[in-house]
């Protein structure tokens, strides 16, 4: 196989030869929108270093999710902003939470669109931190009965699927249990096995107004310097019950991705986080890249290095350029 006998440009010579080369081919199946929802009416908050994205009331956010599953997005993740917050994040496990009643209303009204549940105290927490503080410490073991708690009522709210996102040890033995106690066997649990601490969550923390008030995640967001950690997390997600491992963010953590999809068997989900949709944005917003382009490859990249679904800001931009 070498040069002159074989020439690789054979096959790149045309489109219809390149399309039936390609290996990796994203498609909306592939694809789960992030929203941000508010209480109020008729809110729509643009979310600045995220242009495109919103806050959204919950009337603004059904047209949205119906938009979505319009362009085949098979999910969409839901983010609340709480009217208040308290030491305890008691608006996260609320029956009238945020969350539960966004979810309410988008079983009621979009059918077929499956709402997945980002399970976290940060938004909710006065202090910012994803569990419950102690002195200025994150105390694990007091974190987890409050975030099985909001898993819980999520599910009680008709939530398709939960998704930890708080980084405790132990909380999907924690949250598989609450849900199988309570007659929810059925939902799964989408874990953020693999999270690590970056500053690529910057323009999120804004958005869902989620920055911790005093130190940072580093105690139990993982180094991102390390990969063997996070073969070691997503192994006892498994082993604690967990239906879909994530890792995150996406972009800068390929290589992770790789290792995780190689390791487990489980499906892999990769979080392609707001600053990654930030930097992209901005890059097109001053003419220095080609944005649908740079949207497509990237995507194609975190698909191509093993994820089996991606959470992505581009969602709905991708699945239109996609039904092209
Ligand atoms: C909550 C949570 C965060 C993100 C998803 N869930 C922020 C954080 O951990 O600080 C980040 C998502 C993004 O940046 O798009 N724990």
């Amino acid at each position: 196989m070498l040069f002159p006998d074989y020439r690789p440009r054979r096959l790149r010579q045309n489109e219809a030869f390149r399309r039936m080369m390609r290996e990796t081919v994203l498609a909306p199946d592939d694809l789960i929108l992030p929203l941000f929802v508010i209480g109020g009416q008729d809110e729509r908050n643009p979310i600045e270093a995220m242009p495109g994205q919103f806050q959204l009331s919950i009337d603004q956010l059904i047209p949205v999710v119906r938009g979505a599953h319009g362009l085949g997005i098979p999910a969409v993740m839901l983010f609340g902003i709480p009217d208040r917050k308290d030491p305890l994040g008691t608006r996260a496990y609320a029956k009238d939470g945020i969350v539960q009643k966004a979810v309410k209303a988008l079983k009621d009204q979009v059918h077929g669109m499956a709402v997945i549940t980002d399970v976290c105290l940060c938004q909710y927490t006065d202090h910012g931190h994803c569990g419950v503080v102690e002195g200025d410490r994150i105390d694990n073991d007091a974190s987890l009965d409050l975030l099985a708690r909001t898993a819980l009522s999520h599910a009680k709210a008709g939530a398709d699927m939960v998704a930890p996102s708080d980084m405790m040890d132990g909380r999907v033995t924690e949250i598989r249990a609450a849900l199988d106690e309570s007659g929810f066997s059925q939902t799964p649990v989408m874990s953020y096995a693999v999270k690590y601490c970056s500053a690529f969550y910057g323009p999120f923390r804004h958005a869902a107004d989620s920055a911790p008030k005093f130190g940072d995640r580093r105690t139990y967001q993982m180094d991102p310097a390390n990969v063997l950690e996070g073969i070691r997390e997503a192994t006892m997600d498994v082993e604690e019950g967990a239906d879909i491992i994530m890792v995150k963010p996406a972009l800068a953590y390929l290589d992770v991705i790789l290792r995780i999809r190689q390791e487990i068997d489980l499906p892999v989900a990769a979080y392609s986080v707001s600053g990654e949709y930030a930097m992209l944005k901005a890059a097109e917003k001053m003419g220095w890249l080609d944005g649908p382009r740079v949207m497509m490859e990237s995507l194609t990249a975190i698909k191509r290095a093993g994820a089996d679904m991606i959470l992505t800001y581009f969602a709905m931009e991708a699945a239109e350029m996609l039904q092209q």
